[in-house]
């Protein structure tokens, strides 16, 4: 990666060109009042692979704590923890057997305590996980309700008989593959666990479990955390008569047990909780439709705050007609974006949308891309040093039961979860330990102290790009305008906001592109571009006359003549 010599180019150029941009309409919010979450950027940490303070190869809370420096500096405004609860780690985490503690592998409460404390120094909130959905099956609760029929915790879970001997009471399908229901020989009867079978679902039609749920998000609302990622949302209930789901051209469609109308009963609750606390609700929100995505918001913008755009998430190629319409559903819908590229169920973007050779430009170019649309933007820790999926190749290396179940087709969610690559030490400074998972070679030129030295890398990308999110207030309030909304391979739009507009160009192809955007269309006045940012080996001296290079990123500001905006121009590699 660093093998090519490149320089930063001109840190402010200021080129008078023959545009000037239309008035933007103020939203309806600006600056000063907009909610602390709308401008942020959500850094996800997966505690178990960002940095090992005790070298036993998993990651901890004293971990994340001992990186708040960089995480700082990188530009984050909140880190959302995937769940740190004490678990038996059946899926890494996702099965919680205590709500209100931290898991001995990451820390303690204190820690926990002094993490969010020496967070806010560093002007950095703190999300946590809630598995609203499922505990584990070694949860006190689980364990009560299994052990009699007659446990006061029985109907904290969904118990019920089969259709005969042998038979679940109906054909639903686990997401981890086979039937959703485990027969439990004590008690005579199946329990249903939408996901593992060691992840029995609670029963949310149960006011106890639903008190019990709610005095969890208080516990942690009251030791300081800014929200909650909300886990399987769309989950929460079932139909109670447990009608068969339809299956639709040989596939099941879960009509009777997700997204059914009571979840928004529960999110509305939340959502008032939560408003007490000042705090954001993140939901993973897996929808077909706009219009589904809508329902999250709620009726009167009453339920999650942000809703995560999984339509944007999985445009699996580098496509600008199929990005643009997903952003074009996404504002029409008159709702707050809320754009992620990848998590830790998703392949890297590296992976996903690389071609192999561009690998680094198009990193950069699919930061541009959803760090400089309107909303909010979450991203997955190591996408800001291009870390790559390390796939196991062998069933008896795979960790995740998802690959172990459906290997080799799917061989599972270890390879997106590799240790953060810090440095070229061994086991990339992760860790003195062994490393819980296999760390990618790329390690070697991936990593933050080489990337940090390093003024075109990755790294500094990200850096420069959330500095000018955060800088111009065009991101965090300006509205979005698709210029140029036939281009099969530039997505080019304004960001505007009161006398601020800012043009964002990406080139979605391995050819130079002409910009092709009307751009007199707009006005044939006299004005001003400042380029704020760019990959470009050369940037533009005349916007009506721009040759972008293969995947280039160029961010240009119009319309402020003379201002100066601080911000960096980042070369190409
Ligand atoms: C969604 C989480 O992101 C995933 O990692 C987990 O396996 C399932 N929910 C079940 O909790």
């Amino acid at each position: 990666m660093l093998g090519r010599g490149w320089m930063l180019v001109a840190l402010m150029m200021v080129v008078p060109f023959s545009w000037s941009p239309l008035r933007a309409q103020s939203p309806a919010q600006g600056a000063g009042q907009r909610p602390w979450w709308r401008p942020s950027v959500i850094y996800e940490v997966y505690p178990r692979s960002f940095a090992d303070s005790n070298n036993d190869g998993i990651g901890d809370l004293n971990g994340i704590a001992s990186r708040l420096d960089y995480l700082e500096a990188l530009g984050v405004d909140a880190i959302w923890i995937t769940p740190c609860y004490p678990s038996p780690q059946k899926d890494f985490g996702y099965d919680v057997s205590d709500y209100t503690n931290i898991d001995p592998m990451y820390g303690t409460l204190a820690d926990f305590d002094r993490l969010v404390k020496e967070a806010r120094q560093h002007h950095i909130r703190i999300l946590m996980d809630f598995v609203m959905n499922h505990t584990s099956d070694q949860h006190p609760w689980f364990l009560a309700s299994r052990s009699s029929r007659n446990s006061q915790y029985r109907d904290w879970y969904i118990w019920r008989d089969g259709k005969g001997p042998g038979q679940p009471p109906n054909n639903w399908i686990s997401d981890f593959g086979g039937p959703a229901w485990t027969w439990d020989a004590k008690t005579g009867q199946w329990y249903y666990h939408y996901f593992e079978a060691a992840q029995p679902d609670l029963n949310w039609r149960n006011p106890a479990v639903q008190r019990a749920m709610f005095n969890v998000a208080r516990f942690w609302y009251d030791r300081g955390v800014a929200g909650f990622r909300l886990d399987a949302v769309d989950t929460l209930y079932e139909d109670p008569n447990l009608h068969d789901n339809p299956i639709v051209n040989g596939e099941m469609v879960n009509k009777y047990n997700d997204n059914l109308a009571e979840n928004h009963v529960i999110l509305r609750r939340l959502r008032s909780l939560s408003d007490q606390y000042d705090a954001v609700l993140l939901g993973e929100t897996w929808t077909d439709n706009i219009s589904q995505l809508k329902q999250y918001y709620g009726d009167h913008d009453d339920e999650i705050q942000l809703p995560m755009d999984f339509m944007f998430a999985t445009v699996n190629t580098l496509s600008a007609p199929k990005f643009r319409h997903q952003i074009d559903m996404i504002e029409s819908s008159g709702e707050w974006p809320t754009f992620v590229i990848t998590n830790h169920d998703m392949k890297r973007s590296y992976n996903r949308y690389g071609d192999g050779v561009h690998n680094d430009q198009i990193a950069k170019l699919m930061a541009a891309l959803y760090l400089t649309l309107r909303g909010t933007a979450v991203m997955y820790y190591g996408e800001e040093i291009g870390m790559s999926n390390n796939d196991p190749k062998r069933l008896a290396d795979v960790l995740d039961p998802l690959g172990r179940m459906d290997w080799p087709k799917n061989k599972g969610r270890d390879g997106e979860r590799t240790p953060m690559q810090w440095s070229d030490a061994p086991n990339a400074g992760f860790t003195q330990g062994k490393p819980w998972l296999p760390i990618p070679a790329s390690y070697k030129t991936h990593n933050v102290a080489t990337e940090s030295q390093d003024p075109g890398s990755i790294l500094n990308f990200y850096k420069a790009l959330l500095r000018l999110r955060r800088d111009n207030v065009a991101f965090a309030d300006g509205d979005y305008l698709d210029i140029d909304p036939d281009d099969a391979n530039v997505l080019c739009f304004l960001r505007r906001y009161q006398d601020r507009t800012v043009l964002v160009a990406l080139n979605m192809s391995g050819q130079r592109q002409r910009l092709a955007a009307d751009l007199d269309r707009y006005d044939p006045g006299t004005a001003k571009a400042t380029t704020l940012l760019t990959t470009m080996k050369s940037p533009p001296r005349d916007l009506r006359r721009v040759e972008l290079d293969p995947f280039a990123v160029l961010i240009v500001q119009v319309g402020q003549s003379g201002e100066q905006s601080g911000s960096a121009t980042a070369g190409s590699k």
